[in-house]
């Protein structure tokens, strides 16, 4: 993935065309005015979006009952099973909890854009009902897999908690500034990856025999494609509402590549934790390239962009743009390999995979 990283950087300047940027602008205050217009749409739809909390399962659930007569052999049940997952494996875990555990800036950053905001920290606002809502279902994914990686006896908890201390203190920017369109395009496009991840992380425990963090995987799975529906649909109706700033948006946030949100993560020794993790992400086939260019053409798709009509020269450039992108992704990953030195992980004792 790092090798891919520089590889779209070097050749910046024949991808992105810079003018073609600058036309994307437009004014903040007319995008404020789309979103604010949608509340009543949001509030509609706020129950098959988020689930009831009396309903919704929680980090206890999967692991041992510590109170329970059995629960010496429930833990030693979770450590003798989790002596199976491959360290390869291990290591991609850590990196999506770490990831998921850095949910406080995510929440920030949500509550940043234009629109969305949560004036009061606890408003009426079906925004911001969205805004708390996907937090605190967000909330369990880092807990739930914190929980488990300390009970597998396998990590060095210490340099993964440093890791996420780093991660929240480095904070997360992914261009996006305030804008909600590119949030929204943003989010849209992250959660249809999380979900792949962790799907992948789950089939893989299940070849290695670990049947525990299968399950676990899959009910996180759940709730971020229920996550990425949710920001789909809102995107949708800003396509509905605004199709040439949409399409425009789109093309902007595609050019300036959707980075992974714990991009600027660190154990405070390796200057390349990311691209490690990355690169090993890539090679065990949790999250690739490929995976890249499947969500762009997912997305584009799924806001049906080729047959978007009437939209003004640059907006059609953009959906020109955007129509051919996945392709272009798939051609470039054939072009790369990510075959490499095996890497130490503080994570896993400084042993390397
Ligand atoms: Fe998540
Ligand atoms: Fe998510």
């Amino acid at each position: 993935m790092a090798e891919f990283i520089s590889y779209i950087k070097k050749h910046h300047n024949s991808i992105y065309n810079k003018e073609f940027l600058m036309k994307m602008e437009k004014s903040n205050q007319s995008r404020f005015e789309v979103i604010k217009s949608m509340e009543g749409f949001v509030e509609e739809n706020l129950p098959s979006l988020l689930k009831p909390i009396d309903q919704s399962w929680q980090p206890s659930d999967f692991l041992p009952d510590m109170k329970s007569e059995n629960w010496k052999d429930d833990l030693s049940e979770i450590r003798k099973r989790a002596k199976e997952i491959p360290d390869d494996l291990l290591v991609v875990l850590v990196g999506d909890m770490v990831t998921e555990e850095a949910l406080p800036s995510y929440q920030t950053w949500l509550n940043r854009l234009e629109g969305i905001s949560d004036s009061t920290g606890a408003s009426y606002s079906s925004w911001a009902k969205w805004s708390r809502g996907w937090t605190s279902e967000e909330n369990r994914h880092g807990d739930l897999l914190n929980k488990y990686l300390y009970l597998t006896g396998r990590v060095d908890m210490k340099a993964v908690e440093v890791t996420v201390h780093h991660l929240i203190n480095n904070g997360f920017d992914p261009q996006t500034g305030n804008d909600p369109y590119l949030g929204f395009i943003y989010t849209s496009f992250q959660e249809r990856a999380t979900k792949i991840s962790h799907s992948n992380v789950g089939r893989l425990a299940k070849k290695s025999g670990e049947t525990l963090l299968h399950k676990i995987c899959g009910i996180i799975a759940g709730d971020e494609a229920r996550h990425e529906r949710a920001y789909k649909l809102f995107m949708s109706k800003v396509f509905e509402t605004d199709p040439v700033h949409a399409v425009l948006s789109f093309a902007k946030m595609m050019k300036l590549r959707v980075t992974m949100p714990a991009n600027m993560m660190s154990d405070g020794k390796d200057k390349n934790l990311f691209e490690k993790f990355s690169n090993v992400a890539q090679r065990i086939e949790v999250y690739t390239v490929r995976d890249y260019a499947s969500i762009i053409k997912n997305l584009v798709d799924g806001w049906n962009i080729p047959s978007l009509k009437g939209l003004s020269d640059v907006g059609a450039k953009a959906q020109d743009y955007l129509c051919t992108l996945s392709e272009r992704y798939i051609s470039l990953s054939n072009r790369l390999s990510f075959a490499g030195e095996a890497e130490s992980f503080s994570w896993i004792y400084d042993r390397k995979v």
